[in-house]
Parts: structure tokens; C-alpha cells; sequence
């Protein structure tokens, strides 16, 4: 007890202590700050919640169809290899649902890459949207997923192994492809070799075009990529991709051993665990693409 008053019978002490006071009182003030920032966005759950609109970013807005990416706030940290999200809105007293997979989703940013059709009401909806806006998502959604364990899908229950991917994409199709290769890329110890065709893509869709031949160009040979296109390209477009090689053709007069030539793909004289086949893009090119390639017990459909 006397130790105790004598402490601060000592000014200098007294000075010391509320000064380590002020100190802890400041440094709790900045982690609960911290805390409230990095949490001031909803998580993303099977529920819907409405998360704020953080920017958008209009891409090809000369074309009929502009591409527009929009980020939004969430706390969650990552989305499973392979799934997507579901945004919803009410139009003329209509529910309106779609699925989109982000082209990044890391802690703090979700974005989505929206091509705007004119008779698409989400995607009217999604375009019209400015920063401080809210929209409802939830999720994870959707039954494919790939890794952690290099080289593996699963859908659903059922589990494919593969050391080479082969991937289809049309149009926006191509975000479910560039998530999954994100995760292989970014995986040091992941060797799963991948081989894109992408079909359809206009030049003009340049922030993903330079992101797609990005990845190839850094990934030593792990990660090809081939553009093909169902309309020449005129010498503007050229310019904007920049003297890469791309292909004239149309999925319409594709067979299967075209398909499978394009992905440097085996087909059925591949071993088992070998290879896998993803695809996505509009219905019309699926139906064709899973029309051809029937049979084959390998093939994924986002
Ligand atoms: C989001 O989830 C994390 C971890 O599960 C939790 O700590 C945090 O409070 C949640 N944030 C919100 C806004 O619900
Ligand atoms: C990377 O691959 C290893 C196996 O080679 C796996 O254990 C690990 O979970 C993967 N990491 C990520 C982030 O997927
Ligand atoms: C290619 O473009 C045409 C015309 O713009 C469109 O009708 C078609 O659906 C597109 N195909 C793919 C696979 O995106």
C-alpha cells in the first residue's frame, strides 16, 4: 500500500503513466477504426445483401454492346475456384437474377465485367449504376470448382483430375476461365498446363484482352492463348492488338477434331486424369461445342 501512494507522490510517474495512457487510448481508437473500415462492407452470403457501388468503368462504349466493369465493397476475403455470384433487381415489378463471376475478388473488391445487351434487363440495370449505389448480391453459387489441389475439379460430388486444361470461351464467357487461371497461375506450385481459345472477342475489348495476353506473355509457355474472331478485323483493331496473332473462324464450322486440334488437346487417346475441357459462353455456342463433343466424360460447363 505504501509502495502504492508513493508511486505517486512521484510527478515525473504520474507524467509517464498518463502519458501511456493517452498512448493505449489512441492506438485502441486506430484498430477500432481499422476494424470499423474493413468491415463497413457486407459479407457475401447465401442470403442477398446489398453491397455499395465503389466504381465503374466503361470499356467499348462505341460499339452497340459496351462492356462495363463495376467494383463493389465486400468483406469477404475470396470466392471459390470456380464459383460465381448472383446479382438481383426488380424491373417493371419483375425479379430479375444473373449469375456473373467476378474477374477479381480479393478482400475489400468484387468486379464484375458486364457486357450490356439491349434486351438484357440486369445488365441495363447493372450499366446505369454509379459509384455510391447498392446492389444485391449473394453466393457463392454454382456447383464446379477447381483446387486447391492442382490440376482438380469438382462438380458437385464428382471429381476430374487433369495436368492440361483446354478452354472454350465466348464472349463474357471468358471471366469463369480467367478465374480459374488466376488460380493456377498464381499458384507457383501449380504446373497444370492451360490452353484458351477465345472466340468472338471484338479488339475493342481491351481491358481484358491485355489482362488475358498479360498472363500468357508472363507465364513462360504454362498459359496459351488464341483469339478467334468471326469477322475480319479491320486495320483499327489490328493496331489495338497489337500484331498478335488471331483467327478468322466461326464455332458454327467447328467439328470435333477441330475443337480438339485448337486446344492442343488428345481427346479420347489422352489418358485418364489427363485432361479436362471447360467452357462458357452463350447458349448457342455451348449447344454446339457439347453437341460435338458428346460422349466425352471430361468436359465442364459454366
Ligand atoms: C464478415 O465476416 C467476418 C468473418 O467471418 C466477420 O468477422 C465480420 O464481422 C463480418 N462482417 C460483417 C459486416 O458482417
Ligand atoms: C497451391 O498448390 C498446393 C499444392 O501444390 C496446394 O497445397 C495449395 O493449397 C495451393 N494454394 C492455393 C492458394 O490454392
Ligand atoms: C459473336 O458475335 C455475333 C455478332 O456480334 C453474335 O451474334 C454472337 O453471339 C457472338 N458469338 C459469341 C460466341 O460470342
Amino acid at each position: 500500500m505504501s509502495s502504492f501512494l508513493k508511486l505517486f507522490e512521484n510527478k515525473g510517474d504520474v507524467e509517464a503513466q498518463q502519458f501511456t495512457a493517452l498512448v493505449l487510448g489512441v492506438a485502441t481508437l486506430i484498430i477500432i477504426l481499422l476494424k470499423m473500415k474493413l468491415t463497413r462492407y457486407p459479407n457475401l452470403t447465401k442470403s442477398f445483401s446489398s453491397f455499395p457501388v465503389l466504381s465503374t468503368r466503361v470499356v467499348a462504349s462505341g460499339g452497340a454492346r459496351p462492356i462495363v466493369f463495376i467494383t463493389l465493397g465486400v468483406s469477404t476475403k475470396e470466392l471459390p475456384t470456380g464459383a460465381h455470384v448472383k446479382t438481383r433487381t426488380v424491373v417493371d415489378g419483375k425479379e430479375v437474377m444473373r449469375a456473373y463471376t467476378p474477374t477479381k475478388f480479393t478482400e475489400g473488391v468484387c468486379e464484375l465485367m458486364i457486357r450490356v445487351y439491349e434486351e438484357g434487363p440486369m445488365s441495363n440495370y447493372l450499366y446505369k449504376l454509379e459509384k455510391g449505389d447498392r446492389v444485391e448480391m449473394m453466393g457463392p453459387t454454382g456447383l464446379h470448382r477447381y483446387g486447391p489441389t492442382p490440376g482438380l475439379f469438382k462438380n458437385g460430388k464428382k471429381e476430374m483430375r487433369c495436368r492440361k486444361i483446354g478452354m472454350l470461351a465466348g464472349g463474357t464467357g471468358v471471366t469463369p476461365m480467367l478465374q480459374i487461371m488466376n488460380s493456377v497461375l498464381t499458384n507457383k506450385s501449380d504446373a497444370t498446363e492451360i490452353e484458351l481459345v477465345v472466340f468472338n472477342t471484338s479488339a475493342k475489348d481491351v481491358m481484358m484482352y491485355e489482362r488475358l495476353t498479360q498472363m500468357a506473355d508472363e507465364s513462360k509457355g504454362q498459359f496459351k492463348i488464341t483469339f478467334v474472331v468471326s469477322k475480319a478485323v479491320t486495320a483499327d483493331e489490328r493496331k489495338q492488338l497489337g500484331g498478335r496473332e488471331y483467327e478468322v473462324l466461326s464455332m458454327r464450322n467447328m467439328g470435333k477434331a477441330d475443337i480438339l486440334a485448337k486446344l492442343g488437346l488428345k481427346g479420347e487417346g489422352a489418358g485418364p486424369g489427363e485432361e479436362v475441357i471447360c467452357m462458357c459462353g452463350p447458349d448457342q455456342f455451348c449447344k454446339k461445342i457439347k453437341g460435338e463433343l458428346k460422349g466425352m466424360d471430361n468436359v465442364l460447363c459454366w
